[in-house]
């Protein structure tokens, strides 16, 4: 048999504690607190959770049970009713954030708008009377395909109000992904705009959805929003303008309760492989776990103003744009654009001009930056922010440094947030207050998370070694089954360790059991009778003064099993030399072992990226092995990527 366990290589030994003066401030400030909260949610957890539903949620109707478990299927809050939307807008209302602004509004050619709570519950009220009129309501699907506007939030909550299961497409995705995405649920509405601005062009949504809708039957009707004012064509009997179908529209809107369990969204998620999958959360427990997350992973304040840049196309953009923040009353901030328009220093010129607090980005957007160059952080001030957030992919430590000291000035505190579209809110990750940091880990598991690294048979690897992430107890805000596809659901997520819901990512826990994921399972790399986690491989090329961006994959090898073959994409005004790529195989083989030196290095002028950021590592592999890259490749975020790497092979 073979060893299945991973090895793991990394040395990182950095630690960062909070300061005095944010543990002073924090919403929740100490170990002791952590630790005891933390073992009433796993030892007691029907305590725990039902105190914090009371607490937190708006009910209309109370629940009679906390969870009802029968794996892998769950029920949390069973007989209680609530509106979600109200949970977000109209329980701010009578209250000093009647007038506070909920959204902040920066669109790329550089308008901006302000939204309080007040104005963004009547646009809500007014959609869902636009929704009533056209006949949709309670379990029907509405499909958003939209920019990063404040009219999408207002499309998300309305549908909320009315109990219609919205499923968000991200705007930068073909006709096809859109087509395959509202047949799948069989989406009756479509709800979109003339167009975005992206990069100083308009994306014309609009005709992506004409093409779309060529082959979805289930769609009656498109409501579309005036964005951008560009030419399109409306077509008769189908098209309505949404400007002209509110007009007139009531302000207020009775809004009715449904049930814990009335499904809320389907969010397709591809990871990087295979067709889609239509993840599907549902009302009470998924707000729940974002609410209470929002509080404390990002020490929410009343006078706090925060900036995630996820689309709201994405998970991210879900739980910690729109539901975890609004229903705590925040004010986010929204961006539409493009991170480098006008200039590589657009985030941080608005993080200075709105005064925003707490920035929550991906590792992929701070490797950009790094590689963009520091004077276009230097050249502005960044004294507002005082807490920055991670979410996405593993974070290098050199990424987390200079995150640290580029952007947070050695001042703000860094959350390097670990969840996934399924697990619907935040599992592991520091809470700012009380965890000291080190650079490359998620760190601890958030109230109620039971996470273990365990072996092929399930059982708990020693620390310090590596095996697969699985999550042993469920949690409110798990996700309830793939939409029309209940079988796929227990295969992916159950049927690994029956009953426990794995993860698909590797991860090891060092002596003081934090958490550090190394990568995708798929992606494992096997050489010489050694699993390597990509992570840990990745993290120290990207750790040499060169190097921008690396992604490792293993190549079939008759010898070692597999040879790892290293894509490097190298800083601005760096030279690709046969000198530098023997450099860097060393500079590795010193940094975690001869047996990771990379057998291969290859310079790449970009990697193939998801349209959220993580590297496809399974397109790399099959460019490595030097065949054609075949499967599914409609998530990638930019094909010509793929073409030139084809060519220098
Ligand atoms: C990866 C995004 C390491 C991981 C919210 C996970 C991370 C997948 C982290 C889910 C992190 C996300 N450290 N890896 N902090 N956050 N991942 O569904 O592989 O887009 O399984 O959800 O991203 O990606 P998804």
């Amino acid at each position: 048999m073979t060893d299945q366990s991973i090895t793991s290589v990394s040395r990182e030994s950095r630690a960062f504690k909070p300061s005095a003066e944010f543990k002073a401030q924090a919403n929740l400030g100490s170990e002791a607190t952590y630790k005891r909260l933390y073992a009433e949610s796993v030892n007691s957890p029907e305590k725990f959770w039902s105190r914090q539903a009371k607490e937190l949620l708006v009910w209309r109707k109370p629940f009679r049970s906390v969870v009802k478990w029968n794996a892998p299927h769950a029920e949390w809050f069973g007989g209680g009713m609530l509106n979600v939307a109200e949970n977000c807008l109209d329980r701010h209302l009578g209250t000093a954030r009647e007038n506070k602004a909920a959204l902040i509004f920066e669109g790329e050619p550089g308008d901006v708008r302000t939204i309080t709570y007040k104005q963004l519950h009547f646009h809500v009220c007014r959609l869902a009377h636009v929704f009533e009129n056209l006949n949709v309501g309670k379990g029907d699907r509405v499909a958003i395909y939209m920019p990063m506007v404040p009219e999408a939030v207002v499309a998300m909550l309305a549908c909320a109000r009315v109990g219609a299961i919205h499923t968000v497409v991200f705007g930068g995705f073909s006709s096809e992904s859109l087509k395959d995405r509202i047949n799948d649920c069989g989406a009756k509405l479509v709800i979109t705009a003339d167009g975005g601005w992206r990069r100083g062009k308009v994306v014309e949504l609009k005709k992506t959805v004409d093409e779309a809708l060529e082959h979805t039957p289930s769609v009656q009707t498109v409501l579309v929003l005036r964005r951008c004012k560009n030419e399109i064509n409306m077509q008769e009997g189908r098209d309505i303008w949404w400007h002209e179908a509110w007009e007139g529209a009531p302000n207020h809107h009775k809004a009715k309760a449904f049930p814990s369990e009335h499904p809320l969204f389907i969010l397709y998620t591809s990871g990087s492989t295979g067709k889609p999958k239509g993840v599907l959360h549902t009302s009470a427990g998924y707000l729940l776990g974002c609410k209470l997350s929002s509080q404390y992973v990002f020490d929410l304040k009343e006078s706090d103003l925060y900036f995630c840049s996820a689309d709201i196309g994405w998970i991210t953009g879900h739980s910690y744009v729109v539901y975890g923040l609004l229903s705590n009353g925040a004010t986010v901030f929204l961006y539409e654009g493009a991170p480098n328009e006008p200039g590589p220093d657009r985030f941080w010129r608005m993080i200075d001009r709105h005064g925003i607090t707490i920035f929550y980005t991906a590792p992929t957007a701070i490797r950009a930056f790094m590689r963009w160059g520091d004077n276009y952080v230097l050249s502005h001030q960044l004294s507002s922010l005082r807490l920055l957030g991670s979410v996405g992919e593993p974070i290098n430590p050199e990424a987390w440094m200079w995150y640290h000291r580029m952007i947070g000035k050695k001042r703000c505190p860094i959350v390097d947030t670990w969840w996934q579209t399924e697990t619907g809110s935040i599992m592991i990750t520091p809470l700012p207050g009380v965890t000291t940091c080190k650079p490359g880990s998620a760190t601890r598991p958030f109230f109620g998370v039971v996470p273990k690294v365990v072996d092929e048979k399930g059982k708990e690897v020693p620390k310090g070694q590596g095996g697969k992430l699985v999550i042993t107890k469920p949690w409110p805000s798990m996700l309830r089954t793939l939409w029309g596809d209940d079988r796929r659901y227990q295969q992916t997520y159950f049927s690994e360790y029956p009953g426990i819901y794995f993860t698909g990512d590797g991860a090891r826990q060092d002596k003081d059991g934090y958490f550090w994921i190394v990568g995708r399972i798929d992606d494992v790399l096997n050489i010489s009778g050694h699993r390597l986690g990509t992570a840990e491989v990745e993290s120290a090329l990207v750790a040499h003064p060169a190097v921008a961006e690396a992604a490792a994959v293993g190549r079939p090898d008759d010898l070692k099993g597999q040879s790892l073959v290293c894509f490097v994409t190298l800083k601005s005004g760096i030279e690709a030399t046969e000198d530098l790529k023997q450099k860097l195989r060393a500079h590795v083989a010193k940094e975690i072992g001869a047996l990771a030196r990379p057998d291969s290095i290859r310079f790449a002028a970009a990697l193939p990226k998801t349209r959220s950021g993580k590297i496809m590592r399974r397109i790399l592999k099959e460019i490595a092995v030097g065949g054609e890259v075949k499967g599914d490749t409609t998530t990638l975020e930019d094909f010509t990527v793929v073409a030139t790497l084809q060519a220098e092979d």
